[in-house]
């Protein structure tokens, strides 16, 4: 078993955890987080100390993997940015709950989650740092591009793409065949029907653009 440390301790990290518990082929030492307190208890977990001291940490346990479990796909990328410009030799690894079905020719690439649950079919592409969230459905021939996220129970028909930093959000649908551009965020239960534009919130049935939206703004 190698050794891992989660960045991020937060619910989300809860459900990664469980993954990689489940799974059993990483030992997690601990935790690192921005805003606990070192030494605090979390799911079981120590937390070993904040992001500025990330590179002494890993060093002190002998630790060259890391998987960065934090929802929001802006801060995600960002954190990811932090770490790789001061530490070029830390992999990241994937984490894929046993009852997900990954369909054949199914490419997920380090750093993305696959959920309890969540359907990948025949020949999509997950990129680096996605999130496949609880019960999500992505047909076949879709791709998801760096940091993009697709929540529980959302659906997206086959040959869809979704650009990065996109959000789906909670029980949305999106019809086959659609493009979705950069920092997107479709709203929780929207039916997207169109193809839609970089920078924007959209929601409703059919999916509308309400507004646009400036990169790294909040959707949860
Ligand atoms: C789309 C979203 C980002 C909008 O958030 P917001 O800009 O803060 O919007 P607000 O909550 O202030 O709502 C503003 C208005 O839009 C409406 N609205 C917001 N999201 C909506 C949606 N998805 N569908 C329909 N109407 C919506 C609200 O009802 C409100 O209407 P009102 O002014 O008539 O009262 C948010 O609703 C959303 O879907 N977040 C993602 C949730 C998610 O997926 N969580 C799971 C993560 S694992």
């Amino acid at each position: 078993m190698k050794d891992i440390i989660i960045i991020g301790a937060s619910g989300h990290a809860k459900v990664v955890i469980d993954i990689l518990e489940t799974k059993g082929e990483y030992r997690i030492v601990g935790l690192i987080d921005l805003c606990r307190k070192k030494g605090e208890r979390f799911f079981g977990y120590e937390i070993l100390g904040n992001d500025e001291h990330r590179k002494d940490i890993c060093h002190q346990y002998g630790i060259g993997h890391l998987f960065i479990a934090i929802g929001d796909n802006w801060l995600r990328h960002q954190v990811h940015q932090k770490i790789i410009s001061t530490d070029k030799d830390i992999s990241f690894v994937t984490a894929v709950h046993p009852s997900a079905v990954i369909g054949r020719d199914v490419i997920i690439e380090y750093g993305s989650v696959v959920m309890a649950g969540a359907v990948v079919n025949s020949s999509s592409r997950i990129d680096r740092f996605c999130i496949i969230n609880t019960a999500a459905s992505i047909d076949h021939d879709c791709h998801l591009k760096d940091f993009a996220s697709v929540a529980p129970n959302a659906c997206l028909g086959g040959n869809v793409t979704i650009d990065s930093h996109s959000a789906i959000s909670i029980g949305a649908t999106v019809k086959q065949g659609i493009h979705i551009a950069r920092h997107t965020v479709v709203g929780a239960g929207a039916t997207v029907l169109d193809d839609l534009p970089g920078e924007v919130l959209c929601y409703g049935t059919p999916a509308r653009v309400i507004r646009k939206r400036q990169i790294g703004e909040k959707y949860f």
